[in-house]
Formats: structure tokens, C-alpha cells, sequence
């Protein structure tokens, strides 16, 4: 039995016991080495064409989008975040890391893009925010009308029907790896679709060339 989704809501604000300066920081620590993971997959599997515009959703601090756009000096990056919180620290970071004429933030929600033209984008990315949209049809919608027919798609995130191997490290292992942290991983997993769940949705938008790929800890949607 998969447990009852238990959603997280949906912009990270600033807390009273951590600033998203503070907040900023931890994850580059803690997370730097699987953002490299997603950027070496981004540009030795899904390859971004010369000069692409891409849009990532819910880049939080930024880290994929600016080292992104390092390891590319070519691309533009754009993201759209809904917390403008995290939108004033990216923005420091894409500025301390030399990128910030080619890395830019636009507050908004993945569900409503009203601002941004159809066909924009050469490829459209996310990392561990789907978890947080409060309609992900509408979220899938919007990034289909905003992708260019040619474009290409690569959203990650958790899982909640997480089998043995996934509850092993959930469980056993991650308490040490994340610490103080755990405590976040653990409602992420809670508040994520799971691999079905998201079939429907990209059912029900009618995004017959999108697809699922599910591994022992979370899932990736790419187009086939
Ligand atoms: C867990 S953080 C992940 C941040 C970053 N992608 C990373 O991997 O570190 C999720 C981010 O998605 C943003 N977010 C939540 N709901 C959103 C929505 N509907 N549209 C756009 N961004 C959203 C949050 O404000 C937050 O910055």
C-alpha cells in the first residue's frame, strides 16, 4: 500500500530559524555533488543545441541553472521560481559566479505562465520541485506550450512509493548523510508523486511523446 500523498505547499519562504541565504549554503554542501550529476546528464545525455534558452522550474538557490550555464557559456538560462525569497539569492549566487548577464530569474508559478510566449524554450529542466506544484497537469500544460516543438525536457524528482532498496536508504543511510536534514528529505518523499501517478497526469494532457523514467529512488520525464 502507497501511503496518502501528504503535500509540503509550494513556494520556500525564509523561516524564523533559517534565512534562504542560510538555506542556500547547506544545499550547495549537501547537494553540490548530485547537482553535478543532473548537469553531466544534461549536457552528455540530453544535450542542449548551441545558444539553447533554457527554462528551469524551481531552481531554488540556482545551483543547477549557474553551473549549468558555466559549463556552457553559450546557453541562456532562465528560472522561474515561486518564492521570491529564493529568487534574491539566486541571484547573488548567479552574480558571485559570473553568470548572472546570462542566468535570470522570473517570479511565477509552473502553472501559469501567462508572460512567457509559446515555443521559447530549447529545453526545459527542473530538480525537486515537482513535489511542490499544486497542479501538475496545468505545470505539464504550461511547459509543453512553452517548449519549442524541437525542444527537450528533463524534470527529476522523489518518489513516494519507494520500494526496499529506496526505504533502505531513506531510512538507514540517509539520517547520516542528511543529518538535520533529514527531516526535509523525508517530507519530500511524502509530498512526491509517484511514477503512475504521473503517467495519468501526463495522460490526461494529452503529452503522448512524454515519458516516465522511474529508478529505486525517485523518477526522471524526459521526451521520448
Ligand atoms: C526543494 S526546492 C528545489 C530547489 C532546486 N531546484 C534544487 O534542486 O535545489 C523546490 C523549489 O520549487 C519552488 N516552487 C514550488 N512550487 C513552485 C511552482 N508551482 N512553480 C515554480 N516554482 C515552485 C520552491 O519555491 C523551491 O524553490
Amino acid at each position: 500500500m502507497v501511503k496518502t500523498r501528504v503535500p509540503e505547499g509550494g513556494a520556500i519562504l525564509d523561516q524564523e530559524e533559517m534565512t534562504m541565504e542560510e538555506y542556500s549554503e547547506k544545499m550547495r554542501k549537501m547537494m553540490g555533488f548530485e547537482y553535478r550529476g543532473f548537469i553531466n546528464h544534461i549536457i552528455k545525455n540530453i544535450i542542449p543545441p548551441e545558444n539553447a534558452k533554457v527554462l528551469e522550474i524551481g531552481p531554488g538557490p540556482g545551483w543547477i541553472g549557474i553551473w549549468l550555464a558555466k559549463e556552457r557559456p553559450d546557453i541562456s538560462v532562465e528560472g522561474l521560481e515561486a518564492s521570491p525569497d529564493m529568487i534574491r539569492v539566486a541571484k547573488k549566487n548567479a552574480e558571485a559566479e559570473g553568470v548572472a548577464e546570462r542566468v535570470q530569474y522570473i517570479h511565477g508559478i509552473v502553472e501559469n505562465m501567462e508572460n512567457i510566449s509559446n515555443a521559447t524554450y530549447d529545453l526545459v529542466i527542473s530538480n525537486d520541485s515537482l513535489h511542490h506544484w499544486d497542479d501538475p497537469i496545468k505545470g505539464f500544460l504550461e511547459i509543453a506550450r512553452v517548449m519549442k516543438p524541437s525542444g527537450k525536457l528533463h524534470i527529476e524528482d522523489e518518489r513516494r512509493d519507494l520500494g526496499f532498496r529506496g526505504k533502505f536508504i531513506l531510512y538507514v543511510i540517509g539520517p547520516f548523510i542528511a543529518r538535520k536534514e533529514w527531516k526535509w528529505w523525508k517530507s519530500s518523499v511524502y509530498a512526491s508523486y509517484t511514477p503512475d501517478e504521473i503517467r495519468t497526469f501526463i495522460e490526461q494532457a494529452n503529452l503522448a511523446n512524454w515519458i516516465v523514467k522511474p529508478n529505486f529512488m525517485g523518477i526522471s520525464i524526459e521526451i521520448k
